[in-house]
């Protein structure tokens, strides 16, 4: 990894941290939050002089930072970094996982970025997204007539987990029989985004990133010719017209299924979490369903789920005091970012009518979440459907934070006391 030379530094780290040590531990994990306050409020900036990751906590710096041409998201230009031949000889299965993952938009800069960005676009544009509301609405239902009218239930099994799966599969016009190999591809997929990964995660990762686009090429093979609608179609369109390669095109798949499924259930189990905690607004919410948007957004603010965003430096970039060199990896702790009392009053509080609320959840700048808008939809309709169905809901037991990931801060059990006790 990069180490930058003292004399690019423009101040010194003011408190030694044992980085990827604290984001890892189970007790951070449980609760990040104090942590993050105390390191945001010592500086907006962090250097960690063993990984060399510039840590950005302050929500303006993250702003400048995520939307700046100076940073880039081509993870080859990250010196010492997953495609740097010394990177190749220490650790080949990291290197070949990070190579096969490399060609897609979110690992690139422009003119590729926009090239690639521009065939999947249009699928999540604000009329396409608005097509897909019966069939999102359709799969919450069948979700909803599975559960008791009272009971336990354990919701993230019996619904946040599928519904994100079940849409993100139908986007794809794959079988429901899929179902649990998608499920099983995605968690292996999503630990990249932890960017520290043991090897076996790495093994695990490789893996299921071969299966899946096999399984997609044969996909894709069996639609070729046949006239096609929506994501698959433009898909298929842009390879036939030469706008992506293969490797593009099913890389871009791949990661479309990890950046949209987990962190969609991570969303609705969490901000039903933050409901279960906060009856007060649960109630709030209730009598006023046309606070559901602002309602959602003020989730994704709090319990973001993805904490990191990454980027490289492309050129030599100054914030919050430090002196970034070009090629240095910079990341975005979201849930410092977030809860920043420079941005956001009271930042700790849920208020589901906040309307100033200028988030980091989704990213900045050009790699801005293209999935976003379904992302919000489902979740409108997610918290609509659980409130319609049940007229009481309270927490039944201890939520369980999943501890085996860095990035993807989601709960693992969610169970929920349904009607009357
Ligand atoms: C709550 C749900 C979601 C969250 C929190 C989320 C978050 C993010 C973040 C943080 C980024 C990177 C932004 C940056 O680097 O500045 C991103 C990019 C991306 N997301 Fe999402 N995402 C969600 C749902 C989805 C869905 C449903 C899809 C598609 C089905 C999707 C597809 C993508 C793609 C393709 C990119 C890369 C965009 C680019 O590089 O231009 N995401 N998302």
């Amino acid at each position: 990894m990069v180490s930058p030379s003292r004399s690019a530094i423009a101040r010194e780290e003011p408190v030694a941290v044992d980085w990827w040590r604290m984001l890892a531990d189970p007790a951070f994990l449980e609760d990040p939050y104090p942590e993050l306050a105390r390191l945001r409020n010592l500086a907006p900036v962090h250097h960690d002089p063993v990984s060399g990751v510039y840590f950005i906590l302050g929500h303006r710096e993250f702003a400048r930072v995520s939307k700046s041409s100076a940073m880039g998201r081509d993870t080859r230009l990250w010196m010492g970094g997953w495609s740097s031949p010394e990177y190749a000889a220490e650790d080949p299965v990291g290197y070949r996982l990070y190579s096969a993952f490399q060609p897609q938009m979110i690992n690139s800069d422009p003119p590729d970025h926009g090239r690639m960005r521009g065939v999947y676009e249009p699928a999540f544009h604000p009329q396409a997204v608005a097509a897909l509301e019966p069939m999102v609405r359709a799969e919450a239902e069948r979700l909803m007539s599975a559960m008791p009218e009272s009971g336990v239930v354990e919701m993230i099994d019996a619904f946040a987990g599928p519904l994100p799966l079940r849409v993100l599969r139908n986007l794809f016009d794959m079988p429901e029989a899929m179902d649990e190999d998608i499920a099983r591809w995605s968690a292996a997929l999503i630990k990249i985004g932890d960017i520290m990964m043991t090897p076996e995660q790495k093994q695990d990762a490789l893996e299921a990133l071969d299966t899946f686009k096999s399984v997609l090429r044969r996909h894709l093979a069996e639609r070729r010719g046949c006239p096609h609608a929506g994501l698959i179609g433009s898909v298929l369109a842009a390879e036939e017209t030469g706008v992506l390669d293969e490797e593009e095109t099913l890389t871009n798949l791949v990661s479309m299924l990890v950046a949209g499924h987990e962190t969609t259930v991570t969303l609705i189990g969490n901000g039903l979490l933050l409901l279960l905690q906060n009856p007060g607004e649960m109630a709030r919410l209730r009598a006023d369903r046309g606070l559901m948007r602002t309602a959602v957004e003020e989730f994704l603010r709090v319990e973001p789920g993805g904490n990191m965003i990454l980027r490289i430096a492309r050129e030599e970039m100054d914030v919050g005091g430090w002196r970034i060199p070009a090629g240095a990896p910079v990341v975005g702790l979201i849930g410092a970012v977030n809860r920043d009392p420079l941005r956001f009053a009271r930042p700790d509080v849920l208020d589901i009518g906040r309307t100033a609320n200028a988030h980091a959840t989704f990213g900045g700048g050009i790699h801005f979440c293209v999935g976003a808008p379904l992302a919000r939809l489902e979740a409108q309709i997610a918290f609509d459907a659980l409130l319609d169905r049940f007229p009481q809901m309270s927490l039944a037991g201890r939520p369980e934070w999943r501890l085996d990931r860095i990035n993807a801060r989601g709960l693992g059990r969610l169970p929920v006391q349904v009607g009357a006790a």
